[in-house]
This record gives C-alpha cells, sequence and structure tokens, in this order.
C-alpha cells in the first residue's frame, strides 16, 4: 500500500514583529486582553516585497533542503491559503514559477484556517492515487492584508507566514505501523458561513474587502468540531488519546488549543502551541508549528502526530500520521 510519507518541512516568517505593546497603541486593547483571551504575545507582519508567494516559497525552499531535494524531484504542488498574491493565476503556479519548476502541476485549495489539513488530504489522496509521488503541501497566508486595523476584536489576532512539507510514495504495509498519513478526516457546513468571512471578493463587490468574525460564535463550536474530527480519525486508526505522541492543532487561541486537548485527554506537555509567537497565521499556523517542533527535536521518526483545525466555512479536520 502507498503511504504518503513526510520527508522534508520548512517555514519562512516576514521580517518584522509586531507585538501586543505596539497594537496598545494602535487600537483600544491592551497586552493583558490579548494575553489572557488567546495567549498571543506577538505576530510577524509582511513588509513590503513580501507576499504569500515569497513566503511560500521560502518556506518550499527550506523543505527541499531539509529533504535533500529539490524542485525538479516534486510533482506537485499544492498551497493552501486564502490570501492569494492574486484573484488568479493561483498561488502555487506563481511559487512553481518562483522554484524554476516548469513541469508537474500546481494549484491552491481554499478551507481558511483548515486549509493544511484538507491540502494535506488531497495530496494524500493524489499520492495514493498514484498522480504524484512528491508532493509540496505549502500553507501561506498574509491575513494582515485583510484586517480592518481599526477593529479591535480581529486586528489583534492574526499574523502572516508560511509553513510547508514535502509528501513523498513510500511503500508501506497498510497497517498504522506505517510511515505516513494514516487517516484524514475532513468536514464542512456552509450554514456558518457569514460567523467568519471577508466582505468583499471578485464576483460581489469587486473589492479585497476585510476580515469579520464574531468572535465568540467560533469559540463556541471550534472544540466540538475539532473532537468530532479527531475521534473520526481515532476510529478509522483504532488510535486513542494515550498513542498520541504530538497534537499540533490549528494555533488560532491557546484557550481552544487547552480545552481540545482537555476535551480529547490529550496530556498539554504533548501539545505544540506557537501561537503566542505567530498569531493566528490561518492556513500556515500548522505547518508552522509542526515544523517548529520538529526542528527542535520534539517530534521523532515514528512519532504518531495528530493535525487538527477548524475556521471559516465552517471547514474543520484532521490528519492522523506517523512521522
Ligand atoms: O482560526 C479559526 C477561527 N478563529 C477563531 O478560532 C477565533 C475564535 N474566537 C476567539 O478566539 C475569541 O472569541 C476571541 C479571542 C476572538 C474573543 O474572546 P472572547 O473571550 O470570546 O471575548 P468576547 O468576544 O466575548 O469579548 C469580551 C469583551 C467585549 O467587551 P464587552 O462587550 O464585554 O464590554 C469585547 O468588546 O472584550 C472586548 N474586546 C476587547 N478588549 C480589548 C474584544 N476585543 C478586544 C481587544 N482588546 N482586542
Amino acid at each position: 500500500m502507498i503511504r504518503s510519507v513526510v520527508r522534508g518541512f520548512g517555514t519562512a516568517l516576514p521580517k518584522r514583529v509586531l507585538t501586543n505593546a505596539e497594537l496598545e497603541s494602535m487600537v483600544d486593547t491592551s497586552d493583558e486582553w490579548i494575553v489572557q483571551r488567546t495567549g498571543i504575545r506577538q505576530r510577524y507582519i509582511a513588509g513590503e516585497g513580501e507576499t504569500t508567494a515569497s513566503l511560500g516559497e521560502a518556506a518550499a525552499r527550506d523543505a527541499l533542503d531539509k529533504a535533500g531535494l529539490t524542485a525538479a524531484d516534486i510533482d506537485l504542488i499544492i498551497v493552501a491559503t486564502s490570501t492569494p498574491d492574486n484573484t488568479f493565476p493561483a498561488t502555487a503556479v506563481n511559487i512553481q514559477n518562483r522554484l524554476g519548476m516548469h513541469h508537474g502541476f500546481a494549484f491552491d485549495v481554499q478551507a481558511v484556517c483548515s486549509g493544511f489539513v484538507y491540502a494535506v488530504t488531497t495530496a494524500d489522496a493524489y499520492i495514493r492515487g498514484g498522480l504524484a509521488k512528491r508532493v509540496l503541501v505549502i500553507g501561506a497566508e498574509t491575513f494582515s492584508r485583510i484586517l480592518d486595523w481599526t477593529d479591535r476584536t480581529t486586528c489583534v489576532l492574526f499574523g502572516d507566514g508560511a509553513g510547508a512539507i514535502v509528501l513523498e510514495a513510500q511503500e508501506g504495509k497498510g497497517t498504522v505501523a506505517d510511515r505516513g498519513v494514516l487517516t484524514t478526516q475532513l468536514r464542512s457546513d456552509g450554514a456558518h458561513r457569514e460567523k467568519l468571512y471577508v466582505d468583499g471578493g471578485p464576483s460581489t463587490t469587486g473589492t479585497v474587502g476585510h476580515l469579520r468574525m464574531e468572535g465568540r460564535e467560533v469559540f463556541k463550536h471550534a472544540v466540538g468540531m475539532i473532537t468530532d474530527v479527531v475521534v473520526s480519525a481515532f476510529d478509522a486508526t483504532g488510535f486513542t488519546a494515550e498513542d498520541i505522541d504530538w497534537l499540533v492543532p490549528h494555533q488560532a487561541n491557546k484557550r481552544i488549543i487547552d480545552g481540545s486537548a482537555k476535551k480529547l485527554g490529550i496530556p498539554l506537555e504533548k501539545v505544540v502551541v506557537t501561537v503566542d509567537l505567530h498569531g493566528n497565521t490561518s492556513a500556515a499556523s500548522i505547518p508552522l508549528a509542526l515544523a517548529t517542533a520538529a526542528r527542535d527535536g520534539r517530534i521523532k521518526e515514528g512519532d504518531i502526530v495528530l493535525l487538527e483545525a477548524m475556521g471559516g466555512g465552517f471547514t474543520w479536520g484532521a490528519v492522523l500520521l506517523r512521522w
């Protein structure tokens, strides 16, 4: 049985750090409120010349280096983003070109904060279906460019950045002892679309628009939706909370992360948290956190790693893999 195994990982962050203290001079907020309600202490903000594609390219190059590969070895690029450089073409083809890659194919997936989980699921399906051997899966965002910087209820929460992994087809035995992606679980329900959305778009206003969120409503649904897909991932593999070596959640809010881990019975020592440093980077948050924990040696070969996310749409999903 073909499995999609993580062969490399990489990250990229903008140069500029924006602290909570700086935000105090921009909107009516405080470091104390932001830290208590979200766990965020700082975030990175893209400057001139830094875009979703430039950050995605840098994360991809980092991941290729770690894998000991070049763009010539890749046959598919999937970019999860809700903040593309242009309405079209896809940011993925922009990154493909920046990498000097003129073979294979590239496309974007759009599932907001669940984007990386959707992209890994898509890459896994292409690999297991024999349509691709090595896939660059990138989560890249510049949410700072769609924030209303006068709205304190949203502008303090988000940041920019990118993370990438290389998934490679490897032969497995078809058991959960295999390395690679073991199960993926995706859900969406458009009935919630107005709880977290952007108030513009090519076909409605002809403008890019700004992010709007009913934070409390999103919060209310988050833990239940995350638990739903994680329990499905456990059912599909026979694993339980005790088998999980590392939970790498979408980094929206430390309270959602802690609440989900508690409900699932996963101890906080096994949870990778980067929301304090990066803020909510939407589709980039999981690969940024994953690469951080792999680079510092926490995630080791053979570990069982659980990824989960919930976000705009609503969309939600989980991926269980052996590193
Ligand atoms: O990435 C996936 C999607 N996004 C999320 O997962 C985000 C989910 N939601 C959340 O993380 C939380 O709901 C927030 C962090 C957005 C808000 O936390 P909360 O505990 O739900 O606060 P709240 O919205 O109930 O607001 C509490 C108070 C309000 O004042 P009143 O009405 O009680 O007087 C807000 O106006 O806090 C006020 N407030 C602020 N105060 C200082 C809202 N934003 C700020 C702020 N600084 N930045």
